[in-house]
């Protein structure tokens, strides 16, 4: 491209200004409506959400579940088949990451010595964990949800899933619950997604490892290799386990519900089949669900790899051709993936349900990227066998191609990938190909083991309220053209897209906390912002892309935002030198200046990024979905009001009260947008 390709497009809304009310927050002209609610019921028989804390555990296996997350519309026909031209009538698939405990509770969680004394309690916040299917309708200029819809369903921590590809049925598989390490039990800490071709959802298993727990001694009766991979992924050990569900004393002694979550050999067998030493490597995959067969079994798809799956984006596919997904991993100094599947693109599979899922996703290679300094960039193979990743490698002792895929963590730093600022959503231009991966934040970077490199160019010292942050605190946007504009080559070129900021962080003498070189992309008053996270591009508007915000740097400023963008294309803009101007990651004594040159996209204007929705206090936003249309966009608020403690609860303070208002409990919503005169969103 040339990088004039927006010239038709003009973003003619009024900026949002930046916000730390209890408010959400869109420009004139649009209507935003919360559509579906934590704790909403998805059929007839299930009542209206209290939303008090009283409602039973298994209820919320009916119930909209917390944290909604990474999303995608299916347009629908009045038959019920999959149509991606369809805007009246579709199926709304989202994610639902994590969980607001205090607010799901009477009176938060009750637990004596990190002991959870409820069972129901945690039952509870298991089915608050997972996806939701629900079957959205046109009505009038909005939406609704159709509560009893035959579609609707949830899928939590305990829904039953087939494992497929490389690594089912390995020895790395197999627990008390699948003693053929054929399957596992549920999906935890769905972040982002994606989607396919024949019209199946994927859900991506983020921050998975610390939901187990392994005894302290647990080491002792490990080899080194176990240590080396429990270690690498973070599997805690102790008494740690998010939320303690492993703590759950039952005198059941085939109990898979509460003791699957502890991941420690406890068992006397060689093969893993009488406990759950090995059930965390059932997690941290992509998982494929039909949301249009509401009795089907979900697949975890292994050939992806196992990592902190933000997300599993496509590139378009094309007949001939392989299917490609990029996928982030997030974590600090993590790496960004893709994966290029060993069939060819045939349209004809277009209609082929999770048989389609079983031929393009359980068979392809992986690949991991590592960018230069000058601009250039290379997609490095994992596979059992090359690049060094081997029995014989001193990083890790690999066994077999499942092992690979299992630790694909550990191969990804055999061959030297760069270690990227958190890499969360990935989005492809349907114009030109570039791909774009928002790296979110760092608070590592410019350690020792995390140096700046051209790709992650920044730290420096930053207040939030009282807190100085060190690292790189509002993160950027890398973007990559494919070489050739093929997504299965292994060249590329790339640069910063954008940079986070505050508009005046440059203007030394405004804010003592704040020096110059941090706001390299111009940004202003109507554009600011920290922590990019979730980003689309529009399939209805090429050229249109959305980018969200997570809590970040900002939030003593603005409450976090979704922001509409007209980008150009990699090389649009020049090379710089960032000139960092604060103390590395622990070491002592005076500032050390570090200069590093990386090329940056054109600065931004008024008219290529401006604020379109500031949410209410204590939020981020994720998930972004839209109408084929583009005359509805859906997003998440997720965790309004997170900051607030049992104290608080108990005395009726919350931080945020939004979508209610009043004295309600807030609730993580999905909000639907549409414009008040029926055009499409953000655009003239
Ligand atoms: Fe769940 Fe990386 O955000
Ligand atoms: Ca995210
Ligand atoms: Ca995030
Ligand atoms: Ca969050």
């Amino acid at each position: 491209g040339d990088g004039d390709e927006n010239n038709d497009l003009e973003l003619n809304f009024t900026a949002v200004a930046k916000s730390l009310s209890d408010t959400l927050t869109v420009p004139a002209g649009y209507t935003a409506t919360a559509l579906f609610r934590l704790g909403d019921p998805i059929n007839a028989a299930t009542p209206d959400y209290v939303n008090n804390g009283s409602e039973s555990g298994a209820s919320f296996a009916s119930r909209a579940g917390d944290h909604h997350d990474g999303m995608h519309f299916f347009g629908m026909t009045a038959a019920g088949a999959y149509d991606r031209n369809a805007s009246d009538r579709g199926l709304l698939v989202m994610n639902h990451e994590n969980i607001t405990q205090v607010f799901l509770h009477a009176n938060g969680p009750t637990q004596v010595n990190n002991v959870r004394t409820v069972a129901d309690e945690v039952i509870k916040e298991m089915n608050c964990h997972g996806v939701a299917v629900i079957e959205v309708n046109r009505a009038g200029t909005t939406y609704t949800y159709s509560k009893t819809s035959a579609y609707n369903r949830r899928i939590t921590t305990s829904t039953e899933m087939t494992l497929t590809g490389p690594a089912a049925g390995s020895a790395f598989m197999k627990t008390k619950f699948s003693t053929d390490g054929a399957k596992t039990r549920g999906t935890v800490n769905n972040c982002a997604n994606g989607y396919t071709p024949w019209g199946t959802y994927l859900t991506c298993e983020e921050n998975w490892a610390g939901y187990f727990r392994r005894a302290a001694a647990d080491n002792a009766a490990r080899t080194t290799a176990e240590v080396t991979a429990f270690n690498r992924y973070g599997v805690p050990q102790g008494a740690g386990g998010s939320y303690n569900w492993a703590s759950v004393v039952t005198t059941d002694p085939n109990d898979t519900t509460f003791s699957r979550w502890n991941a420690s050999k406890l068992g006397a067998s060689t093969d893993g089949t009488d406990d759950f030493r090995n059930v965390s490597n059932t997690f941290g995959w992509v998982v494929e669900i039909d949301p249009f067969n509401a009795t089907s079994t979900p697949r975890k798809r292994t050939a992806l790899g196992r990592m902190g799956h933000e997300g599993a984006w496509p590139a378009p596919a094309v007949a001939g051709r392989p299917l490609v997904y990029y996928m982030g991993d997030d974590s600090r100094g993590e790496y960004i993936y893709k994966f290029v599947s060993t069939a060819n693109w045939d349209a004809a599979d277009a209609t082929g349900g999770l048989a389609a899922g079983d031929k393009y996703l359980n068979a392809g290679k992986m690949y991991v990227a590592k960018f230069a300094a000058d601009g250039s960039g290379s997609w490095v193979e994992l596979s059992f066998g090359v690049n060094g990743i081997t029995s014989a490698s001193t990083v890790y002792p690999f066994a077999n191609a499942a092992d690979v895929l299992v630790n694909i963590r550990l191969a990804a730093d055999v061959v030297g990938a760069t270690k990227m600022d958190r890499p969360e959503w990935a989005a492809v231009d349907p114009r030109n190909g570039n791909i774009y991966v928002t790296l979110t934040n760092n608070s590592v970077r410019g350690s020792t083991t995390q140096p700046l490199d051209a790709a992650n160019p920044r730290y420096y010292a930053d207040n939030k309220g009282a807190t100085v942050q060190r690292g790189n605190n509002n993160g950027h946007i890398v973007r990559m053209a494919p070489s050739a504009g093929d997504h299965a080559s292994l060249a590329f070129t790339w640069d910063v897209y954008l940079f986070g900021a505050q508009a005046h962080a440059d203007a030394a003498a405004n804010e003592a906390d704040h020096q110059a070189n941090v706001n390299l992309s111009g940004l202003t008053d109507s554009n600011d912002f920290s922590s990019p996270d979730g980003c689309w591009f529009s399939q209805a508007t090429p050229g249109l892309l959305w980018l969200q915000t997570d809590d970040g740097a900002y939030t003593d400023v603005t409450n976090c935002m979704l922001l509409a963008a007209l980008p150009g294309t990699v090389g649009d803009g020049a090379t710089v030198s960032v000139v960092n101007k604060a103390a590395p990651q622990g070491a002592a004594g005076a500032p050390v200046d570090v200069t590093i040159s990386t090329r940056v996209g054109k600065r931004m204007e008024a008219g290529t990024l401006k604020r379109f929705l500031v949410g209410p206090k204590g939020c981020e936003l994720t998930g972004v979905a839209e109408t084929p249309d583009g005359k509805a966009v859906f997003v998440q608020i997720q965790h309004p009001g997170e900051e607030t403690t049992v104290a608080q609860l108990g005395a009726g303070t919350f931080q945020s009260t939004w979508p209610q208002g009043g004295s309600a409990r807030p609730r993580s919503s999905t909000v639907v947008i549409t414009r008040n005169d029926g055009g499409k969103v953000g655009l003239a």
